[in-house]
């Protein structure tokens, strides 16, 4: 697979940036929510342990599977993650994202800035044609963060997973790179306005 080297991105509200060794002990504070991990696979351990977040920590910087993990700095301190990947073949052409991010800072713009910074990295460096989201039926809060970003709900798999003891359905997202030069200028000028 091609690796991805990681950039600085920097926002307003939030950095994405290569993961650190004294990272863990914060990623691991923000990680162990039950909240958290409800809306993400199963794979995301729950408790999540100071020593998850060392290995967490150590996978992403060998950086070997192909896949971008970008730390999500806020005050200072990691406080989520954000994860492009290509879903298939390896081609960078078609990506996939995925995120968290403590719950100390929802609800303050950052998650949506994340995604913006990490989609302009990928449809600008990347030669990215499409990026592709998931979300659980009942992750209203991350369904949202996609749409603000100008991604299509493309298809609602109903019942598709079970997570929790509950099945859930499973909410396909997807935008193009002409659909994100469109948006890009919009969501920006609303970050300026609002910072
Ligand atoms: C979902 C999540 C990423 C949102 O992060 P955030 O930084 O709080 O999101 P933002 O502040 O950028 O909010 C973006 C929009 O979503 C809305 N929103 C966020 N959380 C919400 C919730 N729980 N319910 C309803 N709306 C919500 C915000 O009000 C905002 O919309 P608005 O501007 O129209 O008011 C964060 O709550 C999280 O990490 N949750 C757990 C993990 C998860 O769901 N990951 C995604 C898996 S696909």
């Amino acid at each position: 697979m091609t690796r991805i080297d990681i950039p600085i991105l920097t926002g307003a509200r939030c950095t994405l940036r290569g993961y650190r060794p004294d990272d863990a002990p914060s990623l691991a504070a923000h990680a162990d929510n039950r909240a958290i991990w409800r809306n993400l696979l199963d794979i995301f351990p729950s408790p999540y342990t100071l020593a998850d977040a060392e290995r967490w920590v150590n996978h992403c910087q060998t950086n070997d599977d192909g896949q971008a993990h970008f730390a999500i700095e806020v005050e200072g301190a990691c406080a989520g993650n954000f994860t492009l990947r290509p879903p298939d073949s390896g081609n960078q052409d078609f990506l996939e994202l995925g995120y968290w991010l403590g719950e100390a800072h929802w609800g303050r713009g950052v998650m949506t800035e994340a995604v913006a910074l990490g989609m302009d990295f990928a449809f600008a460096q990347l030669d990215c044609r499409r990026i592709e989201a998931r979300a659980y039926g009942w992750a209203v809060g991350s369904q949202r963060v996609l749409e603000k970003c100008g991604f299509t709900l493309e298809g609602r798999l109903r019942n598709r997973m079970f997570k929790d003891g509950e099945l859930t359905d499973q909410c396909v997202y997807g935008i193009l790179r002409c659909e994100w030069l469109a948006r890009k200028y919009q969501l920006h000028a609303t970050f300026a306005a609002a910072s």
